[in-house]
């Protein structure tokens, strides 16, 4: 096996920082293919918290390349804070850390949009405010900011100014916000292509030669199936394509086929922003989950809503994503409550449904719960697990009939199981 897809298999912040973070110590590299810096991956080293938001987390392995695929929308100024954090912990030079000449670039005319709308708008989508949906509307718009572009002030500026032949309507008559001239923002971006122009290269190219040279390639996928622009609960979603799908086009597999596509789950689910949630917990249990579990949003600080473990949604993930196994994640939030329940099914219109097809509406849905025994465990006897969690496992291995390859029961890099054998 030599290329593995790492996928949120729920509303995203399953814990796919640190799983990529682990899988990525054997990968030769660590490729993002959608998303931008709306994304909010936490690793836990020693006592350090580091959260990468568009710098892939393979960054912390010294002989592993991060890539920033040309799916991916890219914020320069961000990326410049968290290149400067990253190099507080690790060493890291351009060559391992390759931009794509091709990504979309999220400029401030994004960010004030996307503020406004969110502001402004009567439906509001909760979004993370960095300025991603816009972005992503300009480029298939036709008339987006490419990498390669920042290298060269007219091309800039003429492309600014036609971008803003719209929206500077939209700022002066409908949202009344104040924005940057074309000449302006064309001279910031400029700047940073000047510091930005070492790490860019044709990134498909570099994935190919990978591939065909049989190097170990991981694509980390951002966000969940569940926020993806056409599988996920539109429109409470993102704009990109979370899945795997979006590895086709947002990165190139020359070689046909992702190997492996592991899907990660927490063993609760969680959410934030807007949208319907059929097994949100409104009792107190809810908020406990939540504060034992930290549920607070990595990129937004909101605070998650939280529910119990909703398999229609985990069966529909993994035939929308052909999801080959599963890292079954925070298992330790659940340990010791002395209640435990899973969704089975749904309840829409007096009919029962085991999957959460598209075509469903899931604010309509009824959860049907099976009260399963809670298990405590201390977790650190490896592999070695009570029979109510093996019972757990079980419950959600034959639910999907793909195997749970990985279990996680705690933030730091050594409160894991291996199951499975990945990139080996
Ligand atoms: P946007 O991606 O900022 O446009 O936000 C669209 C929706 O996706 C909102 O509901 C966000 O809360 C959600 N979202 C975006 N990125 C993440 C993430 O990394 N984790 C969880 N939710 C996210």
């Amino acid at each position: 096996m030599n290329t593995l897809a790492i996928i949120g298999a729920q509303w995203g912040d399953e814990g796919k920082g640190k799983i990529t973070d682990l899988l990525g110590q054997h990968a030769d590299y660590v490729v993002r293919f959608q998303g931008g810096n709306n994304a909010g991956h936490t690793i836990i080293v020693g006592d350090k918290k580091i959260v990468l938001h568009q710098i892939p987390s393979g960054i912390l392995h010294e002989k592993c390349i991060s890539v920033i695929a040309h799916g991916v929308v890219f914020e320069p100024e961000a990326f410049m804070a968290e290149l400067t954090m990253v190099k507080e912990n690790i060493t890291v030079t351009p060559d391992r850390l390759r931009i794509s000449l091709n990504a979309t670039v999220i400029t401030t005319y994004h960010k004030i949009l996307d503020a406004n709308r969110e502001g402004q708008s009567k439906v509001k989508i909760g979004t993370t405010g960095k300025g991603i949906g816009p972005a992503y509307e300009d480029k298939i718009a036709r008339r987006a900011i490419k990498i390669k572009d920042l290298f060269d002030k007219d091309i800039l500026e003429t492309k600014l100014t036609h971008a803003l032949e719209e929206k500077a309507y939209l700022f002066e008559h409908v949202y009344n916000a104040e924005y940057p001239s074309a000449k302006d923002e064309a001279a910031r971006l400029y700047e940073y292509g000047q510091i930005l122009k070492e790490y860019v290269c044709d990134t498909f190219s570099l994935i190919d030669r990978a591939t065909q040279d049989g190097k170990k390639v991981l694509f980390e996928g951002a966000q969940g199936i569940l926020l993806d622009i056409d599988y996920g609960s539109y429109p409470y979603v993102t704009s990109s394509s979370t899945g795997a799908a979006g590895i086709y086009t947002g990165a190139g597999v020359t070689s046909g086929v992702v190997n492996e596509k592991l899907g990660i789950v927490k063993a609760y689910i969680t959410r934030v922003g807007e949208g319907p949630m059929p097994t949100e917990i409104a009792e107190e249990i809810g908020d406990r989950i939540q504060k034992i579990g930290h549920e607070f949003g990595a990129t937004t600080g909101r605070r998650r809503r939280c529910g119990w473990l909703d398999l229609p949604i985990l069966k529909y993930a993994v035939k929308a994503s052909s999801i080959t196994s599963l890292a079954l994640t925070k298992v330790d939030v659940l340990s010791g409550l002395e209640e435990l329940k899973v969704c089975y099914a749904y309840e829409i219109d007096g009919k029962e449904y085991d999957c959460a097809y598209p075509g469903l509406d899931l604010s309509k849905a009824t959860p049907l719960y099976k009260s399963i025994p809670p298990f405590t465990e201390d977790f650190k006897k490896d592999g070695e697990y009570a029979t109510e969690l093996n019972d757990y496992i079980k419950l959600i291995e034959d639910a999907v009939d793909i195997p749970v390859g990985i279990l996680a029961y705690g933030p730091e890099r050594s409160q894991i199981h291996f199951r499975k054998n990945y990139f080996q």
